[in-house]
């Protein structure tokens, strides 16, 4: 028997596999309106014919000015749950756990694809004024788009904005509701003290930077059924060891923090705060042992996903057999192989312990 294709059980969900589609934009409402397309149907579900336990979206924004791009997914109307649904319900007749990752983009939204330059959209071209916890901006080579600093009641009417569109991923079928909190977007920036300078009750030290995704918790928790499992994925660390940043000693207790508030995993990235922020190590798990450390050092149980560099089936099998995460999250492998799940069994020779679509069992030797 493997780890990877034991099933891990979560308050009452039962994900069948420990293989999880990492969340990744896909810069795809060409209408630039937030609603998922065919693209996203078929994206998403032949991730879920690929047999990966857990489909996760792309960030998806909480309201129109929390979006990367103008094309991103969006979640900030009913008119977005319906267009998801039909996603969930495809996600779940194949046996797999539909979930969705809610995001805001604070200071890094309204830039272009990254096939487009991935710079600032300006106002007159379908761009936006972005927000930050202060008004300084990203530090772009270029002229910076202008950024507002969130006051105390816009900062609550954000959190209102995460509660609502849990409420409507909820209408919409998902399972899993991740609250993304890496990589340098608007969560991120309130928790890392290399983008929160603020002298209120949301900035100073770590329970004033962290008060905001608290809240947020708090407040997707409120509306997440009690027997649904929450995420929050993290950068780790800032990786800016030559100044005050965020670290992995502060992950760790936050993670003790959202496990009290009823988090189930703490999925574990890294970087993004600065274009000076980058990777002590690239490559193979270049991650995992951040996720490694959160399992082992926090004083509550709450269960970790690694991400970052793994691409084998024998390297997803390891990390959890080793009990480095509970589960192996998979990013642009799942772009290059569809069926990366699929594939593991067969590889693992694990096929009589998934599922898979019986239109494909011949071909994978089920
Ligand atoms: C990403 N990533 C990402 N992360 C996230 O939390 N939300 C997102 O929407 C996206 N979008 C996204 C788009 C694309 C095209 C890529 C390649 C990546 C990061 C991604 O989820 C993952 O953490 C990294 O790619 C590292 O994992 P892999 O690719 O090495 O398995």
């Amino acid at each position: 028997m493997t780890r990877l294709f034991a099933p891990l059980e979560l308050r009452e969900t039962s994900i069948p596999n420990r293989v999880m589609v990492s969340p990744m934009c896909q810069y795809s409402c060409e209408q630039r309106d937030g609603l998922a397309t065919e693209w996203h149907r078929t994206h998403l579900g032949s991730r879920a014919v690929g047999g990966a336990g857990l489909v996760m979206t792309e960030a998806t924004a909480v309201e129109p000015r929390g979006r990367i791009s103008p094309e991103d997914l969006g979640i900030w109307s009913d008119e977005h749950a319906d267009a998801l649904e039909p996603i969930t319900e495809f996600v779940r007749e194949q046996g797999s756990i539909p979930g969705i990752q809610l995001a805001h983009a604070g200071r890094k939204a309204s830039t272009s694809r990254p096939w487009e330059g991935h710079g600032p959209v300006a106002l007159d071209e379908g761009g936006w004024t972005v927000v930050g916890p202060t008004d300084e901006p990203w530090p772009y080579e270029d002229e910076a788009p202008s950024t507002e600093r969130l006051a105390p009641e816009e900062i609550e009417s954000v959190v209102e904005s995460f509660r609502a569109a849990a409420e409507r991923a909820l209408a919409a079928g998902f399972e899993v509701a991740e609250i993304h909190a890496a990589h340098g977007y608007l969560i991120h920036e309130f928790l890392s003290p290399v983008t929160n300078t603020r002298g209120d009750a949301y900035g100073g030290g770590f329970e004033g930077r962290t008060r905001f995704l608290r809240e947020v918790t708090e407040a997707v928790r409120s509306v997440w059924p009690e027997d649904k499992p929450v995420f929050v994925r993290i950068s780790a660390t800032d990786w800016l060891p030559d100044r005050e940043s965020w670290t992995v000693e502060d992950s760790v207790r936050l993670a003790d923090r959202l496990a009290a508030l009823g988090v189930d995993l703490i999925d574990v990235s890294g970087g993004g705060i600065h274009p000076d922020s980058s990777p002590e190590q690239t490559g193979p798990n270049y991650q995992v042992r951040y996720a490694e450390r959160i399992r082992e050092e926090t004083d509550r149980a709450i269960a970790v996903g690694a991400v970052g560099g793994i691409t084998t089936p024998e390297q997803a099998e390891a990390v959890v057999a080793n009990g480095r995460a509970d589960v192996a999250i998979v990013g642009r492998e799942h772009l290059r192989d569809p069926y990366f799940a699929l594939r593991a069994a067969q590889a693992l020779e694990a096929t009589d312990e998934i599922e898979g679509p019986p239109q494909y069992r011949r071909a994978f030797g089920f």
